[in-house]
């Protein structure tokens, strides 16, 4: 089994064609990221629902002319089988994040997000299977813990679906074991459990906690705290889903066709994440250090608590998550401090 710093060596030595799907987006922006840093071929696909080209335009500035002339950026569609079909033409890898998030929004409008999560992957799954792609590595979701209580989480074990969102990412999970058993097709699905860092965006209805808070002690806004706040998140910094990303992408036989956690594996409640994105912040902004943040009606949908076991990822895929919680939020804190 390949380490982190072993695969990052061999990538460089052997530089492979990849697709991201959502590449405009948080993680898929991140990814392409550090794939070009690795000197890799890249094509991103995107529709821009959520994602921005602002996003693409950074990752350019980051990598230089250079590295960037290896990306081609498809505008289009994942319900869209021929599009799916065009970008995966001499694709060695496949990264697929295209998908609709946010619990509320998949509330408000199932349809959407019933035709982006599920229809979307169909039509990826079945373009990369005839494209004879060498992986395929798709973003599922810890929301498919449901109404389970237990802690830690373990991923043959999950509840009922609490919203639109967890149904289709769990079919998303049932669509690919299906493509191993019907057409010996094997993917790698990541169950992401709240993802956080650079560029994910703060903004809408429909954005995650950390960089809302963000954006709003940095602004001098109110933080409103859903609940309680001892609802508890494993929060996971970006750079660790860019590692089990990669690392799945060259995962032997043995460790294919099967779903991995990928958390840091501490739980982190709402309150204790308050005051350390306040003490964050404040570091920029000294007046938010007095900032008190105003409870509200806890959230449909949402589960109480969360904690991953991510032993399953370390044996088989060699994931060492390196960025913790407080580290990330510095790098986070730093990162929206200079660019909102
Ligand atoms: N961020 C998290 O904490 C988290 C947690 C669990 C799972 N996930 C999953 O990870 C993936 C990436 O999430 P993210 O946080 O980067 O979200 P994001 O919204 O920033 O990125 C998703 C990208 O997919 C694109 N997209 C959506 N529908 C599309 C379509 N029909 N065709 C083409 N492109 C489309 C969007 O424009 C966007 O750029 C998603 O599959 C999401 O469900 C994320």
């Amino acid at each position: 089994m390949l380490t982190w710093n072993t695969l990052c060596d061999d990538m460089k030595a052997h530089p492979s064609r990849w697709l991201v799907t959502g590449v405009a987006g948080f993680i898929g922006s991140n990814l392409l990221e550090h794939l070009l840093k690795l000197g890799q071929t890249v094509v991103g696909l995107d529709n821009f629902l959520t994602g921005y080209q602002k996003n693409l335009d950074m990752v350019r500035e980051a990598v230089g002319p250079e590295l960037w002339s290896r990306f081609h950026f498809v505008e289009g569609d994942i319900r869209d089988l021929d599009t799916c079909r065009k970008v995966c033409e001499g694709v060695d890898h496949v990264l697929h994040e295209a998908a609709l998030g946010s619990v509320p929004r998949s509330i408000d409008d199932p349809l959407l997000s019933n035709s982006c999560n599920i229809d979307g992957q169909l039509n990826m799954l079945i373009a990369a299977r005839d494209a004879g792609v060498k992986s395929f590595v798709y973003a599922a979701s810890s929301s498919t813990y449901g109404d389970s209580p237990e802690l830690p989480k373990v991923e043959d074990k999950i509840g009922r679906p609490l919203s639109p969102y967890a149904v289709t990412k769990y079919v998303n999970e049932l669509y690919a074991d299906v493509f191993a058993a019907c057409y010996g097709f094997t993917t790698i699905g990541l169950r992401y459990f709240n993802v956080f860092g650079q560029r994910q965006d703060p903004y809408g209805a429909y954005a995650a906690v950390i960089p809302q808070w963000f954006a709003s002690l940095l602004k001098g806004e109110t933080v409103y705290v859903n609940g309680d706040g001892e609802t508890s998140r494993d929060f996971c910094y970006i750079d660790n889903v860019v590692q089990a990303n990669l690392l799945a992408s060259f995962a032997g036989d043995e460790a294919r066709n099967k779903i991995y956690n990928v958390a840091f594996g501490q739980r982190t409640t709402l309150n204790e994440l308050f005051a350390l994105i306040r003490e964050e912040v404040s570091r920029h902004k000294p007046e938010a250090a007095g900032a008190q943040a105003v409870h509200r009606d806890f959230r449909a949908g949402d589960v109480r608590h969360s904690l991953a076991d991510i032993s399953r990822a370390g044996t088989l895929l060699g994931y060492d998550p390196q960025v913790d919680v407080r580290r990330g939020l510095r790098l986070a804190g730093d990162w929206y401090a200079a660019n909102l």
